[in-house]
């Protein structure tokens, strides 16, 4: 049972994730690399990963990773002024969406509701707050998103969003360091799980040793 709601959801949001990469299409943009659907496979196999260690409700962890941005993601169902709003509060609509869809499973509403918290909860990069995220599952979908932003398949990712999206030429060695390093460097201040800060810190010991590289490459000094 478990598993098969596991399946219904990972082809419910794959679905999505293409109705994503047909709308940067017909915007004209190269979906060539979907930055979209790359996060969400490294966010969904970082969740199990960070869950499996701690202790954390798997299936949670799992199906929340699945639809934790689906909001973002445009509904060619919905108008493009309800698609605009759905982007400007994805926590919230990504949330909606998995409740729906879970109820339609009959799935426990104890089990869509802790879905629902973990996917309204993990939007942004940093938090106010000092405590962990609150139920754990909540924690380990935020960690997962975060860590996913962090290193150079990060880098890579985030290479390919700003081809989905940005018109104007983009100097590369500024989205390297301005937008790589120093958001890396801000998002690892913000998470939750001791599991998540040793992998965040692995990633971003690399990514700093080699960006000197690469820039010395990029100039044509090495
Ligand atoms: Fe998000
Ligand atoms: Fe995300």
């Amino acid at each position: 049972m478990q598993q098969e709601l596991l399946q219904e959801s990972k082809r419910y949001a794959l679905k999505r994730l293409k109705e994503e990469a047909d709308h940067i299409k017909e915007k004209g943009f190269s979906a060539v690399l979907h930055y979209r659907k790359e996060h969400t496979h490294t966010v969904v196999g970082l969740s199990k990963k960070i869950a499996d260690k701690i202790g954390a409700d798997p299936l949670v962890c799992e199906i929340g990773a699945w639809f934790h941005d689906l909001g973002k993601c445009y509904n060619p169902r919905l108008s493009p002024e309800e698609n605009h709003l759905r982007r400007r509060n994805h926590g919230f609509y990504g949330a909606e969406e998995a409740k729906e869809f879970l109820k339609g499973k009959n799935a426990d509403p104890d089990f869509i509701q802790e879905v629902y918290i973990g996917i309204k909860e993990h939007v942004g990069l940093t938090r106010k707050e000092k405590e962990p995220l609150s139920p754990l599952t909540a924690a380990v979908i935020w960690d997962a998103d975060k860590v996913s932003k962090i290193g150079w398949s990060a880098w890579i990712h985030f290479l390919a969003y700003t081809c989905n999206r940005e018109r104007e030429e983009q100097d590369l060695l500024d989205l390297l360091k301005r937008d790589g390093l120093e958001t890396m460097e801000k998002i690892f201040q913000n998470l939750n799980t001791e599991v998540a800060k040793k992998l965040a810190k692995k990633r971003l010991d690399n990514y700093r040793e080699n960006l000197y590289h690469m820039e010395g490459v990029l100039r044509g000094e090495i």
